[in-house]
Formats: structure tokens, C-alpha cells, sequence
């Protein structure tokens, strides 16, 4: 099946699990962000397992080691398949969320975020064209601490691709249908098939999605364009 991953960025459980069901069997992944973990926590990511998803934990763990190291053993323990830390964290913070998921079971791939995609380069204090080397060197340093991959926009995923050894995963937000960025918060975009091209593993669409007429339409037309 691809790797779709639907951002239930929704106000809370009850708009989420409603969204969910409707594209049970269509969407694979359902990513649990800030928004609706903080309205609805840990009792939705156990709903959505329930449903047969799989879950990715987005809170973009950033705190002293011993905390991520605790954060990440209850997202293990919780059963989430996937979980964010930033790499800005460094090493000690991301040895010990390994650790941390190792004491809760297992089972929960780490993956570091390098350069938010809705920053754009001046504002992440880079140079246009340094963008996809900067973030392939955090994918590197993310792959010798022993996490599962980065994430990144899919203007970057070659780099990242080029640069780490083969299995290291990418995973892209800021997908849009068009290559255009559609007004809103995101700034370094791309259309499903280009990120795919350039080497993504995972997919994450939220609005385009969440705010179509009909999100299963439209996330019938995303599956489409990933090929
Ligand atoms: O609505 P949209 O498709 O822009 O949603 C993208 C999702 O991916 C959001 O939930 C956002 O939190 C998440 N994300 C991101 N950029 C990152 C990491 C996560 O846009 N670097």
C-alpha cells in the first residue's frame, strides 16, 4: 500500500475519528499533530489503531534528553508506529528517545525534522541553494544517531537520498497538486509525483485533503498521483 499519511489537523476527537473512518481503506496513515493530540490525546491514537491505522506521532519532541527519553517510551508504549523529534535536539537527545522506545516495547521509528517546510530559506538563516545540503547533512548526523529518517520538504529529498546510506527513510509534507504554494502557511512545496521522484518514502497531506469538497475525492486523486 503507499505511504499517504493524512494529517488530522482537526479541533478534536470527534472531527478526527470522523475524518478517519471515511477514509478507512483508502488512506493508510493518520498523523496525530499538535492540534487534535492536545484537544483529544493519547485515547485517539489508541482509536486509530483500533481502526487499523497506522499512527504517526507528530509532536516534534525538543526538551532536555531524560524527558524525550520518557516521551518517546509512552509513545511506544502507546502502540504510535511513528514519531517526531527535531534535530536541533543533537545526539544525547536522540540516543535517549531510542532508548526511551526500546523500554516501552519497541516498534516506534524515530524520525529527526530538519528545516520546518513551511520555512523559507532566509528564514531558516540559509541561502536558496544551501537549503538541500543543510538538511542532507542533518539527515546524515539522524542516520548515525540510529533514527529511522528525517523529515523534510520534497525539494530536499534527493539530497537527503544522495547523501545517507540506503533504508534511511524521508518523509515530506508540504505536498500540494499544484507546484505553486496555495497561499497558506507552507513555503518549499511539491507535487506527490515530484517528491516521489526525488526519493520520498512518505507523503504527508493535511489541508488539500481535510478541506476538499469531498476528502475522499481528493485523496483518491493524491493515491493517483503518487503512481
Ligand atoms: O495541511 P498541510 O498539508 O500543509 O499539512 C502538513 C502537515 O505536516 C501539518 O500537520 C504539519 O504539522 C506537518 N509538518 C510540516 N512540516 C514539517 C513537519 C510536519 O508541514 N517539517
Amino acid at each position: 500500500m503507499k505511504n499517504l499519511v493524512l494529517a488530522l489537523d482537526l479541533p478534536d476527537a470527534s472531527a478526527a475519528l470522523a475524518m478517519a473512518e471515511r477514509l478507512r481503506g483508502i488512506v493508510p496513515w493518520m498523523k496525530v499533530g499538535l492540534e487534535v493530540f492536545t484537544a483529544a490525546g493519547p485515547t485517539l491514537v489508541r482509536e486509530l489503531k483500533a481502526m487499523g491505522f497506522k499512527v504517526f506521532l507528530d509532536l516534534k519532541f525538543h526538551d532536555i534528553p531524560n524527558t524525550v527519553k520518557g516521551a518517546a517510551r509512552s509513545a511506544a508504549r502507546l502502540g504510535v508506529d511513528l514519531a517526531t523529534l527535531h534535530h536541533a535536539g543533537g545526539e544525547r537527545m536522540a540516543r535517549a528517545a531510542l532508548e526511551g522506545v526500546v523500554e516501552g516495547g519497541g516498534g516506534t521509528m524515530l524520525f529527526a525534522i530538519t528545516v520546518l517546510t513551511s520555512q523559507t530559506p532566509a528564514e531558516a538563516g540559509l541561502r536558496e541553494e544551501e537549503v538541500p545540503l543543510a538538511v542532507a547533512r542533518k539527515a546524515m548526523e539522524a542516520q548515525q544517531w540510529g533514527l529511522a529518517g528525517v523529515v523534510c520538504s520534497g525539494q530536499e529529498a534527493a539530497a537527503v537520498k544522495a547523501t545517507v546510506k540506503p533504508g534511511f527513510l524521508c518523509l515530506c509534507p508540504g505536498i500540494r497538486l499544484c507546484d505553486e504554494a496555495a497561499g497558506d502557511d507552507q513555503r518549499r512545496v511539491m507535487t506527490p509525483a515530484k517528491a516521489l521522484a526525488a526519493g520520498a518514502d512518505f507523503l504527508v497531506v493535511g489541508r488539500p485533503i481535510l478541506a476538499a469538497p469531498d476528502p475522499v475525492v481528493a485523496a483518491r486523486e493524491v493515491l493517483a498521483a503518487m503512481g
